[in-house]
């Protein structure tokens, strides 16, 4: 199986754990395409509602367009089930998001749902973090961030876009850092929130219930 097929294989499956009248937070990315993608087939087929609070636009977007009703996370309550993809997770279930550049929104999301699942494929699981992780900054003094990011030894580049640094939907820029393992998650993740100029970053340490994860042997819940 191909890792597209993975993915929608992880989608499909989380779609069954959404039931009829949730609050549903949907989050970003091609994996969360395929979730989403069943979503509307359900309401279509089934008639199953939901009122989904999207990470990014673009979720927002692609919900709308299958039927899907779409709610400011403002105006509902708890989110019931959130589903999302992830970059990298371990063992211990930290992982590393925001690679679609939508780990703010993602981030909130998380923090508001009952119950927060990722949905990935098995080339996601990995025995440490380690690689890229992604950073939401302001624009404002942004490139002196970047510098002392740089002097750290981090690695620091803005994540580009069609003309010029990527920016996100709240209109912010994206730094990437480059890391080699990542002995410490925790401290990296405290070091990074400290900074001026840091709105988020694409840590996501101990925020997960479960991730469903598609691989060539079937179907693995992690929990
Ligand atoms: C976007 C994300 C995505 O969930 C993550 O990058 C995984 O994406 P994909 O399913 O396309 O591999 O964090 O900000």
């Amino acid at each position: 199986m191909d890792i597209s097929q993975l993915k929608k294989e992880a989608g499909v499956k989380a779609c069954q754990m959404v039931e009829n009248g949730m609050t549903l937070g949907v989050g970003t990315g091609s994996t969360v395409a395929y979730f989403i993608e069943e979503l509307g087939r359900r309401h279509k087929e089934e008639g199953l509602e939901a009122r989904c609070v999207p990470t990014s636009i673009r979720s927002a977007q692609a919900l709308k367009k299958c039927g899907m009703e779409v709610c400011d996370i403002d105006k509902v309550g708890r989110i019931d089930l959130t589903v999302d993809g992830a970059d990298a997770v371990d063992p211990k279930l930290n992982g590393l998001k925001g690679m679609g550049g939508a780990l703010l929104w993602e981030k909130i999301v998380a923090e508001n749902s009952d119950h927060y699942v990722w949905i990935v494929d098995e080339s996601k699981l990995v025995d440490a973090l380690r690689g890229k992780v992604c950073l939401e900054v302001v624009k404002f003094g942004s490139g002196k961030l970047l510098k002392q990011l740089e002097e750290c030894g981090l690695n620091p580049s803005f994540k580009k876009g069609e003309n010029g640094p990527a920016l996100t939907d709240s209109s912010n820029y994206l730094i990437e850092l480059d890391l080699g393992e990542i002995k410490d998650p925790a401290f990296l993740a405290n070091d990074l929130k400290q900074r001026t100029g840091v709105i988020e970053h694409g840590m996501f340490l101990g925020m997960v219930n479960e991730v469903i994860a598609a691989t060539q042997n079937g179907i693995k819940i992690i929990k």
